[in-house]
């Protein structure tokens, strides 16, 4: 059951809007299986990548290549670079324009990203 913003208790651990004022209620059903970092979640048909991280509780998508700070979605509209995830080893995917499908392997991006595993990359 939605609360007065649209946030279900049961959906994406409150993190979702199920009823939106503009858009109406949440379409699609909770069956698309990926995985980030390892970790299975389950998301919604037809979501981007980065509701699904969110929902699942993901804050951080990337950290820069600097000095390694946090990074996690900002935009929402494919023009920070903030939500940059490796996605089935290509580096640089942005996850808020990028949809869910179905047994994605997404890992978090650190620094400029590399081809492949991000588990393949460590020294
Ligand atoms: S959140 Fe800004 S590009 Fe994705």
């Amino acid at each position: 059951m939605a609360d007065a913003r649209g946030l279900s208790a049961t959906d994406g651990a409150a993190r979702r809007v199920s009823t939106h004022p503009i858009l109406g209620p949440l379409t699609g059903t909770a069956g698309v299986r990926l995985t980030f970092d390892g970790r299975p979640l389950l998301a919604r048909a037809g979501e981007p990548l980065a509701a699904a991280l969110v929902a699942a509780g993901v804050r951080v998508f990337r950290t820069m290549p600097q000095d390694g700070e946090p990074r996690g979605p900002f935009c929402m509209v494919g023009r920070c670079s903030d939500c940059l995830v490796v996605v089935d080893g290509t580096p640089n995917v942005r996850a808020c324009v990028t949809p869910v499908r179905e047994g994605m392997r997404v890992e978090t991006q650190h620094g400029l990203g590399g081809w492949g595993s991000a588990a393949e990359e460590a020294p």
